[in-house]
Parts: C-alpha cells; sequence; structure tokens
C-alpha cells in the first residue's frame, strides 16, 4: 500500500496553486510521441503534460484533450492557444471513448496519456471542498453540473454503507468508528464543510492516530471523493476501450496515485497482455525520482505503467 496523493498534502504549501505534472519526462520517454501523429490526454488538467505532447507533435499533430472539470478546460485552452497543431478540448469523462472519437471524427489514435486524480489547482481551492486543510463545502465534485456531492453522502447514507466505503475506498481499519461518529454528529447539525467533516472524523479516532504521518482525515476524504466521482467504476472499461482504439505500436501511459487504481491499471493491462493484443513495457511500474518528489511531494505516490499495442 502506498500513500495516497492527497495523504502528502500536509507537506504542500497552502498557496501553490498551479499544477506541476508528474513524471513529465517519463511521460515523454514512454509516449514516445511521434511528429504528425495524434495523441489524446484523457485528464488534461492545466494542460501541463499536454504542452509538452503538443511541441513533440509539431505543427501537423493532432491533440485531443479531455477533462470533467470544466474550470480546468478554461485555464488549459489559454495555455494550449499559442499551440499551431489541430487540438480539439472536450468535456467529459474519459470513459466515453466512441463519443469523443466520433466527436473528432476519427477512429484510432497513436498515443494516450491518463494521469489519475485531482489536480493540484482543484486540491487547493477551498470552494471545490477536497481538502481538510482549509474550510469550504463539502463538494469533491470535478464536474460541478451534476451528481452528488460528498455532503449528499455524509448526510444520507447509512451508518453501514458508510462504513463499506471508508473501509473499501479509503482502506481505513476504523471505518466504523468514524461512520459511527458521522452518523451520530448529523443527527445534531446538518455536515455541509470540509471543517466540520474533518474535525468529526478527527475526533472519532484515538490519540495515537493523531500523532501519525498522515493527517487522520486522510482515508474518510479519499473514499468519499473516489465515490463521488466513480472514479474507479468505469476505469478498467475506459483503459480497454483506449487500447482498442490505438494504432499498432499505438502507446497508453496511466499514471495512478492509490493502490486501488492502480491495482485495475496492472490487471487490465495483465489481460490485454495475455491476449496477446498488448505488450508491457513496464515490468514494474515507474515511480517519480528522490529529486522529483523533494520538488513536487504530490508527485510520491505516483506509479506510471505503460501498454504498447501490438496488433
Ligand atoms: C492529475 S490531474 C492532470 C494534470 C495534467 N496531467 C497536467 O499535467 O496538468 C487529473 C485531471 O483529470 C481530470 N479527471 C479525473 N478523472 C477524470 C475522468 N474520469 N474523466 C475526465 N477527466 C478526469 C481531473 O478533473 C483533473 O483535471
Amino acid at each position: 500500500m502506498f500513500v495516497s496523493n492527497i495523504e502528502v498534502m500536509e507537506e504542500v504549501s497552502l498557496d501553490q496553486r498551479a499544477h506541476i505534472s508528474v513524471m513529465p519526462q517519463e511521460v515523454m520517454h514512454w509516449l514516445r510521441v511521434r511528429p504528425g501523429s495524434v495523441v489524446v490526454d484523457g485528464t488534461l488538467g492545466l494542460a501541463g503534460h499536454s504542452i509538452l505532447i503538443a511541441e513533440a507533435l509539431g505543427s501537423q499533430g493532432h491533440l485531443i484533450g479531455i477533462d470533467k472539470d470544466k474550470t480546468s478546460l478554461t485555464e488549459a485552452k489559454k495555455r494550449l492557444a499559442s499551440c499551431s497543431l489541430r487540438v480539439d478540448l472536450l468535456e467529459g469523462s474519459f470513459g466515453d471513448v466512441e463519443r469523443f472519437l466520433a466527436e473528432v471524427k476519427i477512429k484510432a489514435v497513436d498515443g494516450v496519456l491518463l494521469d489519475l486524480g485531482i489536480s493540484s489547482f482543484q486540491l487547493d481551492d477551498e470552494t471545490r471542498g477536497f481538502s481538510f486543510l482549509k474550510d469550504g463545502p463539502l463538494d469533491m465534485r470535478m464536474d460541478q453540473s451534476k451528481g452528488l456531492t460528498a455532503a449528499d453522502l455524509v448526510n444520507t447514507l447509512k451508518e453501514e454503507e458508510l462504513v463499506r466505503i471508508i473501509e473499501e475506498y479509503g482502506e481505513d481499519r476504523l471505518a466504523r468508528r468514524i461512520a459511527k461518529a458521522i452518523v451520530w454528529r448529523r443527527a445534531e447539525e446538518r455536515i455541509l464543510t470540509t471543517g466540520q467533516l474533518a474535525k468529526i472524523v478527527l475526533r472519532s479516532l484515538p490519540a495515537s492516530y493523531q500523532r501519525g504521518r498522515i493527517h487522520p482525515a486522510t482515508r474518510t476524504f479519499q473514499a468519499l471523493r473516489i465515490v463521488v466521482n466513480q472514479e474507479l467504476e468505469y476505469l478498467k472499461d475506459a483503459l480497454t476501450h483506449w487500447f482498442e482504439a490505438l494504432n499498432p505500436q499505438g502507446r497508453m501511459c496511466v499514471i495512478a496515485f492509490h493502490s486501488l487504481e492502480d491495482r485495475i491499471v496492472k490487471q487490465t493491462f495483465k489481460a490485454l497482455a495475455e491476449d496477446g493484443r498488448g505488450q508491457i513495457l513496464t515490468k514494474k511500474p515507474l515511480e517519480p525520482t528522490q529529486a522529483e518528489c523533494q520538488v513536487n511531494a504530490r508527485s510520491r505516490s505516483a506509479k506510471l505503467r505503460v501498454i504498447e499495442r501490438v496488433s
């Protein structure tokens, strides 16, 4: 089990709003972008990786950038404005492979990058409700136009369901205590802010937990974020569909930030390799160098896996 992206956030300065792209050199090496080819960045964010990809694609290339988050797409658009190649920026979940290909009227691509999770830009914005370090509305939706918020979940789910979520997606042994505290507290008042929830979790745990390496609310916040954004539900299918959209010798790079999503990437790649269609290029996942971790604490939990389409 490795630490999650959120788990290292106490080390990140609070005014660090810009996102530092994770493992940029490794991504560019393994994605092997050829000038004039077609590359999909399925988790565009602030286009940190995409700017590098655009440079490598050259003016004859085609970059397709996808994100669920409207604000990130708007920022990314500004950052890519001076690029001379064809750029299509699309809003939605990267799982909608067929829809996106139809929208840009192509059948196959040469490279796909998925840098999973959320960006520092989202994490550090207290109005988005991802962070337990700043008080804000308990939202956590990447796509703020639809779906249930984290507040909806903590105020309505049955205690047993809260236990399951915190245990399964937060991998927290003390899920039962936390769920009980949430249910007890919400009988008094609705839990509407990140600060309220962080305090409830903190108070529900033994003092020894409060001296641990990670903030006691880390796992609960991770669990809720995964459920709110259905982060794991479509991952396997999305990976398979993007792989199937690759041209022969096309490559897919995926960066995961917690063990649950990394396990899905590993198993999906294994299945694609076993049926002879793919070759895994990273026997073990690549991790950021120590130097990168020092500059960008959030990169610490990253695992990069790469697969190439054989036929
Ligand atoms: C880690 S950030 C990507 C950062 C980007 N690579 C960069 O260098 O700037 C992940 C981004 O993917 C988006 N995202 C996460 N899951 C998504 C999904 N299922 N579909 C579309 N976008 C998603 C998030 O909104 C976020 O902007």
